[in-house]
């Protein structure tokens, strides 16, 4: 059976973006790759450098192009917007980036655009709604890439405390991709057993994963503060949600997910394991929450619904 043809159309082409197209080239996801950016030299010499690469990696029709380019794409992926700059919050960012995301959406709707949004600018949680609500896309076809990378971060470093694979610890950071994210400890687990019990093995308590929890919501700033950016992580955690969508993966993946009830909550996206497919999102998998947890989330969703009508007046 011959495979079918896939297209990707990134709009955003600074370090998030080009990670991203990288890391796209680098798994052979997809076999048309279409960089938009106002900053057209960039996109061209971004193709032209990236297309260097797939002798080394998998063959890829990379070009630079504009909103047109969208009309028969099966994706569109939004990483163009202001970065978080030393001492700025994400949903600092939200004012300007909404109004950057106002000048995307409507010509990508308008070139004939029936595929998936999936949306990585910040603050993720509001611009993921924003594209809904611009676009007018049904809610599954509207993807954040919400609390994926918090999720690794959190995985990384239980994995090192733990001397495991953070491939193996089953946790999820869940909430607003940001200062109100949290870690679903009481239902983690490491190889069926569950996580509280594996890490007293090791000398770690509930307040230890407590810490690493904090660590988790800390650790972009402490980049930003070492760099001045985030970009390989969240590149290749956006590499993995597109790859659930393209292959069609029913993949469970902690994702930017519109809530119709679960969790007692509605008309937001927040960061919760999804199944992803080709349709986008297929189903929330809600997770059992402790009650200290599902407060948690309750007091995550209440800041992102006031920064939603802030945001939107
Ligand atoms: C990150 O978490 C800044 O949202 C970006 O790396």
């Amino acid at each position: 059976m011959a495979l079918k043809h896939q297209k990707v159309v990134l709009v955003g082409d600074g370090a998030v973006g080009s990670s991203y197209a990288f890391a796209m080239m680098q798994q052979g996801i997809g076999e048309e790759f279409v960089i938009v950016d106002i900053i057209k030299k960039r996109t061209q010499g971004d193709a032209l450098d990236l297309e260097d690469a797939q002798v080394f990696t998998h063959p890829k029709n990379i070009y630079s192009g504009d909103y047109s380019d969208c009309k028969d794409a099966d994706m569109v992926v939004i990483t163009a917007g202001a970065p978080q700059k030393p001492g700025e919050s994400r949903l600092d960012l939200v004012g300007k980036n909404l109004k950057i995301l106002s000048s995307i959406v409507p010509p990508v709707v308008k070139s004939g655009f029936k595929g998936i949004f999936v949306v990585a600018a910040n603050p993720v949680d509001i611009l993921t709604y924003g594209t809904q609500k611009l676009s007018g896309f049904p809610k599954n076809k509207v993807v954040g890439s919400g609390t994926s990378l918090d999720t690794t971060r959190f995985q990384v470093e239980v994995g090192k405390k733990l001397g495991i694979n953070p491939q193996d610890v089953n946790a999820y950071i869940m909430g607003e991709h940001g200062d109100s994210e949290f870690a679903d400890i009481d239902e983690a687990s490491v190889g069926n057993r569950p996580l509280l019990d594996v890490a007293k093995e090791k000398g770690l308590s509930k307040d230890d994963l407590l810490k690493i929890e904090d660590d988790t919501r800390k650790k972009a700033y402490n980049i930003i503060n070492l760099k001045g950016a985030t970009f390989y992580g969240v590149a290749t955690a956006l590499m993995r949600i597109s790859r659930a969508i393209l292959r069609d993966e029913n993949s469970v993946l902690p994702v930017g997910a519109y809530m119709n009830g679960e969790y007692g909550l509605h008309d937001l996206y927040i960061g919760t394991p999804a199944v992803v497919n080709a349709s986008g999102l297929a189903k929330v998998e809600e997770v059992p929450l402790s009650d200290d947890e599902q407060k948690k989330m309750q007091a995550s969703a209440k800041t992102l619904k006031e920064t939603i009508n802030k945001g939107m007046e």
